[in-house]
């Protein structure tokens, strides 16, 4: 059995729009920090005797993504024997908090631990980010760039973790599972937005700006460029048709609970992913007071707290926070590969 961890990232500049669907080609590049503690778990177990994969989400959801993913990485990797793969995660999944992209790095990574031969870091990149885009940059720790163009696909550490000890707080709005996927959303926009092309424009110059911003830790730098780049993936998706609106009334209201802190001379500045949480960067000698603003906001439910985080891990057996025992597979016939 494999245990491997996770962390989720932030995209300080978005990926939004694809210049190739199949592998998920970025048509922009992205710039992210690694997320301390918002970790997911893969624990996959070789079935020797078995011809199938079975793979499982705990709390349960559909696999047929997940299950093409395993049968996929499977054949590339050369792995002979079938998997049993079970995902958890220790956050809310699918509402804006790149669940997907810890969970798919965490499973590349156990699955790589199974390949006969050594798998080079770009293949790693490669069979991550075709479980989701963004898992690629989970791979690596710290403030991790994703290259587009001529480099498409790199993905590559700008500052590790320890660089800049940012904080960075979660205004949790809804824990709903969000009912437009980043995929079927950036398809759609792609498609339909007569924003799309100025999207890209503007997304490559503020990688720029964003990139310098973490190299001097300048956060006066970092964080209107953050926000902008979040607010105009955000209005290039409200252009397209039907219309792409991710946020709930209390994702605004925790919008202007931070602009009302700068006024006031604290300098939080906020990032908004395809879904209705805010994420709010601060110094961490201003995070227990940007926190408890944050909470009282209406129709927060909680704030989570997290900071520049680690690479993937293999552990020796499930951390302490996984379900206890882990769920293990249900029976054959309750929940096999593509169910
Ligand atoms: O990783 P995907 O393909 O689900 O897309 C992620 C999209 C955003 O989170 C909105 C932006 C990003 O760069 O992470």
């Amino acid at each position: 059995m494999i245990w491997a961890t996770a962390n989720s990232n932030l995209a300080l500049v978005k990926y939004w729009g694809k210049a190739r669907e199949a592998d998920n080609q970025p048509a922009a590049p992205s710039l992210s920090v690694t997320l301390d503690g918002l970790t997911s778990l893969a624990c996959v177990e070789e079935r020797r005797t078995e011809a199938a994969d079975r793979v499982a989400w705990y709390p349960p959801g559909p696999t047929g993504g997940l299950a093409d993913f395993v049968a996929r990485g499977r054949s590339e990797l050369g792995i002979r024997h079938a998997l049993d793969v079970v995902i958890t995660s220790r956050f809310p999944v699918a509402a804006g908090l790149a669940s997907s992209a810890s969970a798919y790095a965490a499973l590349t990574t156990a699955l790589v631990a199974f390949a006969p031969e050594p798998v080079s870091a770009a293949r790693i990149a490669a069979l991550a980010r075709r479980g989701s885009g963004s898992a690629c940059r989970s791979l690596v720790a710290g403030f991790v760039e994703w290259r587009a163009g001529d480099e498409a696909g790199a993905v590559v550490q700008v500052a590790p973790p320890e660089h800049w000890p940012l904080t960075i707080l979660v205004a949790v709005t809804s824990a709903e599972v969000k009912s437009v996927s980043s995929r079927e959303g950036m398809r759609r926009t792609r498609a339909t937005s007569p924003f799309y092309r100025s999207w890209l424009t503007a997304g490559a110059a503020d990688f720029g700006v964003v990139r310098e911003a973490v190299r001097l830790r300048d956060l006066p730098l970092l964080g209107p460029a953050i926000e902008r780049n979040a607010l105009r993936m955000h209005a290039a998706a409200l252009g397209a048709d039907p219309p792409l609106l991710y946020w709930e009334a209390a994702t605004l209201s925790v919008i202007r609970e931070v602009w009302g802190l700068r006024r006031s001379g604290v300098p939080a500045f906020f990032t908004i992913d395809a879904g209705p949480q805010v994420k709010v960067l601060c110094a961490p000698a201003d995070a227990d007071h940007v926190a408890q603003a944050l909470a009282a906001v209406t129709g927060v439910s909680c704030v989570l707290r997290s900071r520049p985080g680690g690479a993937p891990r293999i552990l020796s057996g499930p951390p302490d926070w996984a379900p206890d025992p882990v769920p293990r597979m249900p029976p054959v016939g309750g929940g096999g590969a593509g169910a």
